[in-house]
């Protein structure tokens, strides 16, 4: 025996959602009193779900499967074809684990130091101009710093073209027209590119440092012990490339919560390591990111009355689920200090995908988000001043990725001696 699940009336409800955006499900999640609901995006049956409890069992593997569960206007710009986030099962965890060995101790400290690198090389050019969009500026600093860490040479003069088509396939998946066009032509371009780098390093004429990603995934082998296809190393490249870049939309959002939050700004100043911590994770619960993640129901089941049927597409709401008032005190107040006491759940705060790393789809780059975030913050808050001008600080709760409309400009930037 089964109860109704609530649903919304009407044919189709994709206007809805790309009205209400990140609000969408949780506006409803209110509205029905229930932590599940079913829905229609795009003529097709959908289940919404949002919270703990739900979180528990998007990521139960009897329960929901990736494979086919990705919209292809996100396969075509952000993801791409055959890599981890479609796969299920040993064939999922065999190639996760690959990508679990990237975030060693000694392989994070190295992105640390190189991002702490690349950060000042970008703050002595800053100090000789007039101005500096922020955003711009450290999404370049992120794909330098990505292609060091990956073991990805670029030329000098390929960095700017490099950094748009990857900054492209993150701001593109909901966009229409021309904007989601720049996502599908720049991820085209980059993964012919890295192609053809593949084959040089599979021909012995280009060497990866050891322990790189470009090097494992490289020579990654399948459970079959064959090597990946070229253009599934570079879906996988891409995946690493394009994440780091993407720390950007974070490290924008680091800046506005500095600025809309003296006080913050004067309890980052003493430097207390585990005050940054809490700070960087109030940023990634707080601010708008990814919305909802996706999944199909595995095979039949009930969950608290409910029944799911095989083959439903359901989305997780990600960022409903980090302003569960159930969850949360005051979900809607910026607060590091609730870190503090924070009770650790997998599936409680999930700005990056909930569960377990390697049985499940959790982000792989989630302790490289961390620490290239804490570096970020040390120079915003310690290392350097600037005037925030006038400016359109707000951001959209609709638009997806959201970014502050002004993607903040800097004046008079200088280091602290
Ligand atoms: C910018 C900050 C980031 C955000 C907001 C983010 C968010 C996410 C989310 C929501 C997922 C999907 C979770 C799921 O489906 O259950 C994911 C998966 C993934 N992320 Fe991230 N991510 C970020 C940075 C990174 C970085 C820096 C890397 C690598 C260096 C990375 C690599 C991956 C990979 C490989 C997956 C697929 C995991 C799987 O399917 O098993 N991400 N990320």
């Amino acid at each position: 025996m089964s109860n109704t699940m609530p649903h919304e009336d009407g044919i189709d409800h994709t206007l809805s959602l790309m009205r209400e955006g990140y609000l969408y499900i949780l506006n409803r999640r209110r509205s029905f009193n229930s932590d599940v609901f079913e829905t229609r995006f795009l003529g097709r049956k959908t289940i919404c779900m949002g919270g703990k409890e739900a979180a528990e069992i998007f990521y139960d593997p009897e329960k929901f499967k990736r494979e086919g569960a990705a919209p292809n206007r996100l396969k075509e710009t952000m993801f791409g074809k055959n890599g981890v986030q479609g796969l299920d099962g040993q064939k999922h965890r065999h190639r996760k684990e690959m990508f679990m060995s990237l975030m060693s101790p000694n392989n994070l400290k190295r992105l640390t130091d190189i991002t702490n690198e690349e950060w000042q090389t970008a703050v002595n050019k800053w100090e000789s101009l007039d101005q500096i969009t922020l955003y711009e500026e450290v999404q370049e600093i992120l794909c330098r710093v990505a292609c060091r860490w990956a073991g990805v040479p670029v030329q000098e003069d390929g960095i700017k073209n490099l950094t748009n088509d990857l900054a492209a396939m993150i701001e593109s998946p909901a966009a229409v027209g021309p904007s989601h066009w720049k996502g599908r032509n720049g991820r085209n371009r980059v993964e012919k590119w890295l192609g053809e780098l593949i084959t040089s390093v599979r021909d012995g004429q280009v060497e990866p440092p050891e322990n790189t990603a470009l090097d494992r995934i490289v020579w990654h082998r399948d459970l079959d012990k064959n090597l990946l296809d070229t253009e599934v190393v570079a879906v996988e490249v891409i995946n690493i490339l394009r994440s780091i870049v993407a720390i950007a939309l974070f490290i924008n959002f680091i800046a506005l919560a500095v600025h809309h939050y003296p006080e913050e700004r004067e309890k980052l100043k003493l430097g207390d390591e585990k005050y940054a911590q809490m700070f960087v994770q109030e940023v990634r619960r707080y601010y708008p990111f990814f919305p909802f993640i996706t999944a199909l129901v595995k095979k039949d089941f009930i969950w608290n009355n409910f029944r799911f049927e095989k083959d439903t597409l359901t989305f997780l709401d990600l960022y409903g689920t980090n302003h569960d008032p159930k969850i949360w005190e005051n979900p809607d107040r910026f607060n590091p200090q609730r870190f503090a006491e924070w009770k650790k759940s997998p599936f409680s705060f999930i700005p990056q995908g909930g569960g377990d790393y390697l049985w499940g789809h959790r982000c792989a780059g989630e302790w490289a988000t961390i620490e290239v975030m804490k570096v970020s913050l040390d120079f915003l808050v310690n290392r350097l001043e600037y005037d925030v001008p006038d400016q359109d600080l707000s951001y959209s709760m609709v638009n997806m990725p959201s970014i502050p409309h002004s993607k903040i400009i800097f004046k008079n930037i200088k280091q602290k001696r």
